[in-house]
């Protein structure tokens, strides 16, 4: 089982390393991006290799998926978003009047403790659907790669995003993203997966279009270090999300994972889709700044052991 498991791994690994090694000698992300986007034999196999490893190997110790359920319960039906608005009251120091019944009053609008419906919850980079399991949650699953078939075809980074309805809207083959319309997004384990800091803001930043406000956006990325050793680069992914128009709401670092829930807080944000890629450096990871030299292989499988990368994925199902 280990080495099926290590066989696994290095695939998923692999592709990771193969876009960020093409993004070092390009610089060209946009061109790593289609490249990847036309070849299907590659994404086939990471998704294939994915979905095994999250069913299979890693079954029963779900961890990422059940802290992303446990955190919207006790977000949306527990107090969690009534616990950070006073919050946010309190930092801001708000003391008219006014001001809280505005805010208690807009609250109340937003009770989702009295709320009968389901969470609409968009799973970005979804491979196999994990969260359509819970009676909670209305899912929309998508993936660049589905894992199964009820994960929906979709590159996440050139999605347009409509406007905002007030009217149902009708049932349609292809699926349409409208502003505002989620309660919750989730990016698990994929925002590693986009070699380039301008693709991940992009991705914060349609989150945050596409939420409600006070909606969450939930983020799971790999990490298998202690818990003081990356504090720079999430203080720094705070940073950026808040400027977007977010507020964090939780974070806890789990032994190989980095788990964080932010609530849309604003409706309106100073950037676009264009103008956030100006907080692309924030959004960095430790193995960005990797340099590759230009003699080596890097055929899927062929890398070094040690190396940060390649042993998150391994690390990952010895979670308990
Ligand atoms: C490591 S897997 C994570 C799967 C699942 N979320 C989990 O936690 O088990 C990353 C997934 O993100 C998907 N992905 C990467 N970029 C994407 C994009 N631009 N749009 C949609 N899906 C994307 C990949 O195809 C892959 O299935």
């Amino acid at each position: 089982m280990e080495s099926e498991h290590k066989k696994l791994s290095d695939t998923i690994t692999g592709v990771h390393e193969h876009l960020k090694r093409s993004l070092f000698f390009t610089k060209d992300a946009n061109k790593v991006w289609q490249n990847h986007i036309e070849d299907e034999n590659l994404r086939k196999t990471y998704s294939s290799a994915m979905l095994k490893l999250a069913t299979e190997i890693w079954s029963g110790k779900e961890c990422r998926i059940e802290w992303t359920y446990n955190t919207c319960r006790e977000y949306f039906y527990n107090g969690g978003l009534q616990k950070s608005l006073s919050r946010e009251m309190k930092l801001k120091q708000i003391s008219s009047q006014t001001n809280k019944e505005w805010c208690l009053g807009n609250l109340t609008s937003n009770d989702y403790e009295n709320m009968k419906c389901k969470l609409k919850l968009l799973d970005v980079g979804s491979c196999y659907n994990p969260f359509a399991k819970f009676e909670e949650f209305s899912c929309v699953a998508i993936d660049l790669t589905p894992g199964t078939e009820d994960v929906v075809q979709c590159d996440f980074l050139s999605i347009d995003i409509l406007p905002q309805t007030n009217y149902a809207v009708p049932l349609s083959t292809t699926l349409t993203f409208h502003e505002k319309s989620f309660d919750i997004v989730v990016f698990s384990l994929v925002l590693t997966y986009l070699p380039a800091t301008e693709q991940r803001t992009v991705f914060c930043f349609k989150a945050w279009q596409l939420l409600k406000l006070h909606g969450l956006l939930i983020i799971i990325s790999p990490d298998s270090k202690s818990l003081h050793h990356n504090i720079p680069m999430v203080k720094s992914w705070k940073q950026a999300l808040e400027n977007i128009g977010f507020v964090r709401v939780k974070y806890d670092k789990l032994s190989h994972l980095q788990c964080m829930a932010f609530r849309k807080c604003r409706t309106h944000s100073e950037f676009d889709v264009a103008s956030c890629v100006s907080l692309a450096h924030l959004l960095y990871t430790p193995q960005d700044n990797k340099i590759y030299e230009e003699d080596v292989c890097d055929d899927v499988g062929d890398r070094e052991d040690d190396d940060f990368v390649c042993k998150q994925f391994s690390e990952l199902p010895f979670v308990s």
